[in-house]
Formats: C-alpha cells, structure tokens, sequence
C-alpha cells in the first residue's frame, strides 16, 4: 500500500453557514472561520473540506452556483478566502474545497444564456428535451422530491434538474462544458488549493436516449444516472488534464455504489479519485420509505457493510470514514445516546471513525458532540429537500396527523446538522451578535466549545487523542481491518495490524453491558491500553466487563 499524505490526514468539514459570524448579520463567514484556524489546530487536524462558498442564490445553500468563481457576498471577498488560507497554511492546515459541477445555478450565466433561445450558443450545456404530450421527457425523479424536468415557457422545452429546479444539470457529453470545468479545476488549483471533494460526481454522466426507467425500487431513473456509461471517460480525462499536475486529495462524494463499482472510482492504478464517500452504511437505519423513514439499526448490518468496504478496498483503494455531515443528522442523536450517555457515546463514536482504515472526516461541531435540534414547526426548516418534500405530502395529502409528520422532520431533516455551532453559553451560543439565520439548538448552555475546552475529560480532549494516536502509530492509518465475534448484537470489536504493530478496538455500541471475551486465538505477550472513553482498573483481556458505550483501544505486542 502507497504512502499518501491525504491517507494519514484528519479531515475537518466546515458548513460556513453555521460555523461563525464575524459581522452580526447572523450568517457564519469566512472571516469567521479565520477567527477559529487556532481552534482547528488545537484540535490537530490536518485538512479543512469548506463546503460551497461560491456565489450562489442558495436555493440549496451554496450547492447551486452562479459563478465558480467568485465568493458569494454573505460570506466575504476573495481576498478574505486567500487570507483563510494563508492562516491554514501557516499552520500546516490544508484545505480542499467543495467542486459542484454536476449541475449549476439557474442564475449561473451559462445557462441564462442556454435557456434564452434554443439556438444560444450555451443551450448544449445542459439537458433540453421536448416534453411527451404535455408530459416530461422522461419519468426521471429528483432527489428533492417530484420530477427531475422543468418545463421552460420561453423555448416551450424541458430541462434537466437531479436536484432542485434552480440546479439545472450540466451536459457532460458537451466536450466545451467540460473544457470549462477543467479551466476552472485549475484555476483553483493555481491559487493553491490542496484538492477537491467532488459534489455526487458520479451523476455526471446519463444514459444514451435518456430512458424511462421501469423499476421502481428507489429514486425512478437513478439506473440511468448513477454510475452512467462514461463516467469513467470523463473522470480520468478530468485527472489526466488536471488533477495529475498537481499533489493534491480528491475524494468523491459517490451516492448508490457497492465496493465493485466504487472502486473503479478509486483503485489507484485507475487514474481517477483517491477516495470516496459511499452511503452503504447511511442505509443501515433507513425504512420502509428510505430516508425520510428511520428504524433502530442492527450493530450486524453496520459491521456487514463495513467490514465489506474495509476487506473489498485494502490494498487497492482508501475509504473515507464519516458518520455525519451537513446532509445527515447528528451522529450521536442518531447512532449514540445523545441523553444519559451523550459524552461516552460521543467518544465511542468517535473512536470507531478514527480507527478504520481510510481516512476520518470530523463534521463540525461533533468534537463537542453536538445533537439533533427541537424543531417545533415547519416554518423553522430552511433545506429546501425537507420543504420540497413537505411540500410534496402535503400536496399528495398523504400528511394525516401533522405532529406525527413533524416528528419525521424533526430525526431526519438535514437542517440537524446546520444549525450554528455552540460556542460559549452567551446569548445566540457566541455565533453571532445578530439573529442567526436558523435556529440555535436551545441545547447550547450546557454543551459548547467553552466547556468542552475546560473540562480536561471532554469529548474534544478525545478527538485530540485519537488524532494523536494516529500520528503517533502507523498501523491506526495503514493496518489491515480483521474482525472479530462477528455475530455478536452489542460489540463491535477487530483487529488492526501492520507491520509489528497490532491494534485491539472493542466497542460497545449500546447502554447494555455485555462481556467482551477474546477469542482465544489471538495470542500477544504484552498490551498497553491507549486510550479508552472511561478509567480502566483491571487490564485483563480474557473478560472485560464492557460499560455503557464504552469504548477501548490496546496495542497489542
Ligand atoms: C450533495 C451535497 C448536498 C446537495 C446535493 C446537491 O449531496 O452534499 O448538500 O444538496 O449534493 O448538490
Ligand atoms: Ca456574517
């Protein structure tokens, strides 16, 4: 396995919306982030994601982009952006920015151009159809709920959209709109940025003809879209034309693939990505209904669908390991305990990311072990997937009891993750001086940064060991991933090893308290604890008596 510097790295990922206000008018910015790099390295990270701060009429916050290539007004000036990463820089902090160029903007200028006329010499940059007798061109469904076509009056055609209907999608097969793209790519890439994290990238390409789909399993017409005929063309053009001149991580955010097809984004002699975000194991909760429709997960489902990532890509690929982002809810709320055991089950959590093999992705806020939010009404989501999709169910009138219907926004809506992190227990949590542009979680007196920063047993202090650790042993970057009692419904425990290093993780995902006993063949002749989430008193390894989430890790010898 190749050395990588971007495989040792700890990524940090900063929604810019929620992070930090500097000027009171309640919308974190990048001035504001500048204020915290010192927080960043206190923690010990090593690369900053920033999602979207392009211009952007934020119809989907930043992910439907008017120009690549200047930073929206809410969030500063470029010259604020190259100050950022000038502080990062200076501090041995990399930083990779959000690429979205699956679709654009409905204001971007290129496709105010394509929709003025059907002979503009921009209407091949996206995806015009005429409709079938008053019908869409396809019965394609978007991610946001409804049909993936929006009929335009001025040229009577349809357009494309997989997202909302401001994010029109670009036409990859337009050898110019990939040109563009790349020219871009590198003009980032110029200013000294260290790498990209590729917006749902294997959308980019759709199938010849552009198909009805007949199944009904799932999003209607994803067969045609994910993973389509010449994704691979494209991305290894994008790599030889751009991403090889430069050392740089690139990591793709890859929706609906299983290790086979994720990993010919990925091998590394392939040329394309180094690294990918799969949502296997983001379905380990999902219901009936998908998303929108949350059950209990079963430990064995996650270990299956881990431990396949783990064994299918050692050796020739390199996962990325996240249990929350800006799409997701709280990893706590939902995988821990974010009640009784929300400080053990935070740490728990975190050593389970923070020992795989691939490379761990901290979302902001989660290194205090921020929790899913209260939402009371539906006035105070901002997402637009959540307001589509009530808009959808009301419309359908499928909504019978609206406190039932608001109890599945209030666990699932994505608005869990976006709400501002909790500084100090100061009015609007030390975000802002002016009204914050969504609702604090009212949570933020007793968990926030100031406390987590006093207290020397805070769930911050263990995210800096773990990040410690991992500098400090090879074998919690490049070992293997062997797991063990398989069958087992409360413990989640494997081996990892490299060279002569081997590591023992025990991990107990639930408030029960089962006994850990080692399978008697794994032999060592000395262990040394190095970090657990509770005191440890008896080092004996043939029966632990596992507590509420608690977490272990020994190196064995
Ligand atoms: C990705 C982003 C998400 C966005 C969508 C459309 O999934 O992470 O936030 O809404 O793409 O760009
Ligand atoms: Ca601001």
């Amino acid at each position: 396995m190749k050395e990588r510097w971007w495989k040792e790295a700890v990524v940090y990922q900063i929604y810019p919306r929620s992070f930090n206000d500097s000027n009171g008018d309640g919308i974190g910015d990048i001035p504001g982030i500048i204020a915290k790099v010192d927080y960043l390295d206190k923690l010990g990270v090593d690369v900053v994601w920033l999602n979207p701060v392009y211009e952007s009429p934020n119809d989907d916050n930043g992910y439907d982009i008017s120009d690549y290539k200047s930073i929206m007004d809410d969030f500063g000036t470029m010259a604020d952006w190259e100050k950022l990463l000038e502080e990062l820089h200076k501090r041995d902090i990399k930083l990779i920015m959000d690429l979205v160029v699956n679709h654009t903007s409905d204001e971007h200028s290129w496709f105010v151009e394509s929709r003025s006329s059907k002979d503009n010499k921009y209407r091949d940059y996206y995806i015009w159809r005429e409709g079938e007798e008053g019908k869409p061109p396809n019965n394609w469904e978007s991610f946001f709920s409804g049909s993936a076509w929006q009929y335009d009056e001025k040229t009577e055609e349809y357009y494309l959209h997989l997202f909302a209907k401001k994010q029109p999608d670009l036409n990859w097969r337009n050898q110019e709109v990939r040109e563009s793209i790349y020219e871009m790519m590198t003009w980032w890439l110029e200013k000294g940025i260290d790498g990209f994290r590729m917006d749902v990238i294997n959308l980019i390409s759709k199938a010849e003809g552009l198909p009805s789909s007949n199944d009904s399993d799932g999003l209607t017409g994803a067969e045609y879209f994910a993973n389509g005929p010449k994704v691979h063309d494209y991305l290894q053009e994008m790599n030889q034309k751009v991403l090889s001149n430069y050392d740089i991580m690139t990591v793709g955010e890859l929706p609906m693939v299983d290790p086979q097809t994720g990993i010919k984004y990925v091998a590394e002699e392939r040329n394309e990505l180094d690294s990918l975000f799969h949502f296997e194991h983001m379905g380990v909760d999902s219901g009936e209904y998908g998303k929108w429709c949350l059950n209990d997960f079963k430990l064995k489902d996650l270990k299956t669908i881990i431990s396949k990532w783990q064994n299918q890509l050692h050796g020739k690929a390199w996962n990325s390991n996240y249990l929350s982002n800006h799409d997701q809810t709280r990893q706590v709320s939902r995988f821990g305990d974010d009640g009784k055991y929300r400080v053990e089950s935070a740490k728990m959590l975190a050593t389970f990311i923070h020992t795989l093999q691939g490379t761990p992705y901290i979302y902001q806020g989660e290194e205090i072990g921020m929790t899913n939010v209260p939402f009371n009404s539906i006035d105070e989501f901002d997402d637009v997937e959540t307001i589509n999709f009530y808009n959808q169910q009301q419309e359908a009138g499928a909504i019978e009891d609206m406190e039932e219907f608001m109890e599945i926004l209030r666990t699932n809506s994505r608005d869990n993750a976006r709400t501002p992190i909790q500084w100090d227990s100061s009015e609007n949590a030390g975000f802002t001086t002016g009204e914050p542009w969504i609702k604090l979680n009212p949570n933020y007196k007793q968990i926030n940064v100031a406390q987590a920063l006093k207290d020397e047993d805070s769930i911050f202090y263990y995210y800096q060991k773990l990040i410690e650790l991992r500098k400090k042993y090879p074998v919690f970057v490049y070992g293997d991933y062997q797991l063990l009692l398989e069958d087992d419904e409360q413990i989640y425990a494997y081996l990892r090893e490299y060279q002569d290093q081997r590591l023992l993780i025990i991990l107990n995902f639930f408030a029960k308290e089962p006994k850990f006993e080692l399978p008697a063949n794994i032999n060592y002749e000395s262990k040394q604890l190095l970090l657990s989430n509770y005191e440890v008193e008896s080092n004996d390894l043939k029966e632990v008596n596992l507590r509420p989430y608690e977490a272990r890790i020994y190196l064995l010898e």
